[in-house]
């Protein structure tokens, strides 16, 4: 099926677009009342994600209601550990809770290498009622947690604002560490494979906890993962996005991604010396510059693509919008990227 809008790709691949494409990281759930209106109905999150029509429902939701340049399929990166063989807990307004931890070697002999033909099939039929119904009209994203991101919860067991325990299993068990990451890594590759198989145009990986680690612990036990899953993909463009890891930039730019996303704390402009030329960059809005009034997140935003620059560039938040924030908001934040771009 050939794609109607390919900004997204385009601009991905280093191509010239005509303006800058825009989508939102979380933007599928969270802020829409109409997601709201969906996810009622149901027991809970987990419900909403293992139920590929709905899934696919609230995943087009934003391509409607807020005429974004892409979609990303509904589900969340948690449903690794549980094809793994560690199911998760959605507790509401707390978020992932792990009934089972990894503790030992022990626990790790109990984890398998996920099949995501059995056990993650709800994501891939998600996918091609997606790609269906968008009948071309925009990309769909495809999407995993880094290994490290994925370890920390398994080890944590739910949100923490250290991660101490996943940290000190690094430090204290190198070995399992890096057994567990190898399974996570493995996992991820299948995984992916399988949304792309479904129909995903593109994918992203997110490293959400990157910027906890020491620059070393980055080196050891996430560069070399995040590695094989770039070289492991190769008929789709890819993004990293590894929040809050500054040091990370210069390591990130040397691997097969196409595209790296940066948050709020870090600099276009710096960041676009560190990477270099050949890669595109994807962010970097403060997600709490949509609490303003239009007129300043227009201002924020016309700075922060003239800072970019129009190639090789992508629109997008520096991490995921916030639940509290105005859907009116966001679609002043993706006009005002469309018109101002298509000026620029
Ligand atoms: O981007 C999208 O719109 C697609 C869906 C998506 C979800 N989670 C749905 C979700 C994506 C891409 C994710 C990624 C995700 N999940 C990350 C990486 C991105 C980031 O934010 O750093 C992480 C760390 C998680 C783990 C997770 N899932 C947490 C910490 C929480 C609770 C807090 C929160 O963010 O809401 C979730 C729950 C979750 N994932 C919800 C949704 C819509 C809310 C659950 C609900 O509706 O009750």
């Amino acid at each position: 099926m050939e794609l109607k809008n390919d900004l997204l790709i385009r601009a991905a691949k280093g191509e010239e677009t005509e303006r800058t494409p825009v989508w939102l990281m979380r933007q599928a759930g969270r802020i829409l009342p109409e997601y709201r209106a969906v996810r009622e109905k149901l027991s809970g999150f987990i419900e909403l994600a293992q139920t590929p029509e709905l899934a696919a429902e609230v995943t087009l939701q934003p391509v409607d209601i807020l005429e974004v340049d892409a979609a990303i399929i509904f589900s969340d990166i948690l449903v690794i550990p549980e094809a793994m063989g560690l199911p998760y807990e959605m507790v509401e307004k707390r978020g992932p809770h792990f009934p089972k931890t990894i503790k030992t070697a022990s626990d790790l002999d109990q984890l398998r290498v996920a099949d995501p033909e059995e056990s993650l099939h709800y994501v891939t039929d998600a996918i091609k009622i997606v790609k269906k119904a968008l009948n071309g009209r925009v990309p769909l994203i495809g999407f995993a947690g880094a290994p490290w991101t994925i370890f920390a919860y398994m080890i944590e067991g739910g949100g923490s604002k250290t991660f101490s325990k996943a940290k000190a299993m690094l430090y204290a068990d190198p070995e399992l560490s890096s057994k567990l990451l190898q399974m996570i890594t493995d996992s991820t590759i299948k995984y992916l494979k399988a949304q792309i198989a479904a129909g995903a145009d593109i994918i992203q990986v997110f490293d959400s906890w990157a910027g906890i680690l020491s620059p070393a612990q980055y080196e050891a036990f996430s560069l070399p993962y995040l590695k094989q899953i770039a070289d492991g993909i190769d008929n789709v463009p890819k993004t990293i996005f590894a929040k809050d890891a500054h040091y990370a930039l210069p390591s990130l730019s040397k691997l097969n991604y196409d595209t790296i996303g940066l948050d709020w704390t870090m600099d276009p402009v710096k960041s676009r010396e560190i990477v270099g030329k050949g890669k595109t960059l994807q962010g970097n809005l403060d997600p709490c510059a949509l609490y303003a009034e239009d007129k300043t997140i227009t201002q924020l935003t016309e700075t922060m693509l003239d800072s970019f620059g129009k190639k090789r560039y992508i629109a997008n938040l520096g991490h995921g919008v916030y639940p509290d924030i105005s859907p009116d908001k966001v679609k002043h934040f993706i006009n005002v990227v469309k018109e101002y771009s298509s000026r620029q």
